[in-house]
């Protein structure tokens, strides 16, 4: 089930086909995000499945329940494997969410983001009027996830442990090898720690994509994660 997800945060089809040549044999599970999707569309994912990849659909549906319930059953007919929504829309737009992904995919794993890595304490309170801590919305969030009949949620590999206490899946993004560059990462980890505090997905982007020799980074991740 643990597994590792590329982001593949690149510009256009042409840039993602160049990193992808680095893999031959293997077909990783791909993480497709806005950035992508937005230039290439539904076309690209589709031929990506065709050739067997895996691919997680990082959209982050945000909406009234009825927008998010229709724009999943488009989602699941693209046959992906795992798409995802802000915590924040709400348990009724989380449900809506699950109802139409179920229509049309029943497979697809659907989480939930819960607190943006970009948003601090302090942007809660003065910008959003949180007066929670970060660590108590987040846990709140996954609760309401869990409510909703959700898989999982997006968090970093220090918040695994209380996640997969709840039983869901964590899928953590900020994962660096032992020597790399943190980059705008705050709260990092390495593929063998998140595999330690129980992460089930580790989403690795600069760690592969920009290293040297891609295969050879993406071997370590699944060694060390595996
Ligand atoms: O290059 P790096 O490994 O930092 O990329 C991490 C990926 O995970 C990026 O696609 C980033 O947008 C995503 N992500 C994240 N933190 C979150 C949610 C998603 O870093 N909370």
């Amino acid at each position: 089930m643990r597994d590792v997800i590329i982001a593949c945060d690149f510009q256009n089809k042409e840039e993602t086909r160049k990193f992808l040549a680095n893999f031959t044999k293997e077909k990783p599970f791909l993480k497709i995000g806005m950035e992508l999707f937005y230039k290439e569309g539904p076309e690209f994912v589709k031929e990506l499945k065709d050739e067997g990849f895996s691919i997680f659909l990082d959209l982050k549906l945000h909406d009234i329940p009825n927008t998010v319930y229709k724009a999943m059953k488009n989602i699941g007919k693209l046959n992906v494997d795992m798409t995802n929504v802000h915590a924040a829309g709400g348990i009724k737009m989380m449900e809506a969410a699950l109802a139409g992904l179920k229509e049309t995919n029943s497979n697809c794993k659907l989480i939930a983001v819960t607190q943006l890595t970009s948003i601090d304490t302090q942007t809660l309170k003065e910008e959003l009027l949180i007066n929670e801590s970060i660590n108590d919305t987040v846990a709140h969030y996954a609760l309401n996830t869990k409510k909703a009949g959700l898989d999982g949620v997006v968090c970093s590999p220090l918040e695994a442990p209380i996640i997969s206490k709840m039983g869901l899946i964590s899928v953590t993004p900020g994962i660096r090898f032992k020597d790399g560059s943190a980059d705008d990462q705050k709260r990092i980890s390495t593929p063998s720690y998140a595999k330690e505090l129980g992460s089930t997905y580790i989403v690795v982007g600069r760690a592969i994509t920009k290293a040297p020799n891609v295969l050879e980074a993406y071997n370590k991740c699944i060694k060390e994660f595996i």
